[in-house]
């Protein structure tokens, strides 16, 4: 195997399907959650999910489903929900993308930050308008291992309606945040009409 390969192979599919949202990842996004939202989606979360714990512990009513108990993120959907906040399977990113925008509300996918490329990703983010949350830094996947992965990754949001479409989060700051419902964990963004009626 050549050195790169691994670099390269994350992007396609197998075990970098199953890489665990570290805590610190899901208290970045809590500032821009819009305020109206109260019940969030997780569609592919797994046992013991960071993005379900602190979601949950920032007062948010969290949804979780998975493959592995039946639901189908593709033929599968909640009834009521406001926004999905999930880390899909990276050799699908694409697919999850086009279901989510099927879908048509509000999303916040963790990524890596490749995927703001490439032909099928270029033509739907020309059609719909994301934004992008950047950490100033790279996270662990792994739960045992100790160093950061070899990749960025940011969160690419559809429907938050953000002030900006690129906004630079020094996730040292997104650290302090309490997993807790706090003033710092509140959201400061308001969810459109157009996705209130929907959601
Ligand atoms: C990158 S992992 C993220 C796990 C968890 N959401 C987290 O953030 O810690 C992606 C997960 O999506 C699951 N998955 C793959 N295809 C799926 C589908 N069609 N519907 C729901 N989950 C799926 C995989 O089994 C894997 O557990």
């Amino acid at each position: 195997m050549s050195v790169i390969k691994p670099k390269i192979d994350y992007m396609k599919n197998g075990p970098y399907d199953e890489f665990i949202t570290p805590e610190v990842a899901v208290r970045m996004i809590l500032p821009y959650i819009p305020k109206h939202v109260t019940t969030i989606w997780e569609c592919t979360a797994v046992e013991g999910s960071n993005i379900v714990n602190v979601l949950r512990s920032s007062g948010y009513n969290v949804i979780p489903t998975h493959i592995n108990k039946g639901y189908d993120f593709f033929s599968y959907q909640p009834e009521k929900f406001d926004i999905l906040v999930t880390n899909p399977a990276y050799s699908l990113k694409d697919k999850f993308l086009m279901r989510a925008f099927e879908i048509g509300r509000p999303f916040m996918f963790l990524l890596p930050v490749s995927a703001i490329a490439g032909k099928n990703r270029h033509k739907m983010f020309r059609e719909k308008r994301i934004q992008l949350l950047i950490p100033d830094t790279r996270f662990n996947f792994i739960p045992d291992k100790k160093s950061s992965s070899w990749f960025d990754t940011i969160w690419v949001t559809y429907g938050l309606e953000l002030a900006n479409d690129l906004n630079y989060i020094v996730v040292g700051n997104a650290e302090k945040i309490p997993a807790s419902q706090s003033e710092n964990s509140k959201s400061k963004v308001e969810l459109s009409d157009k996705f209130r009626k929907v959601a």
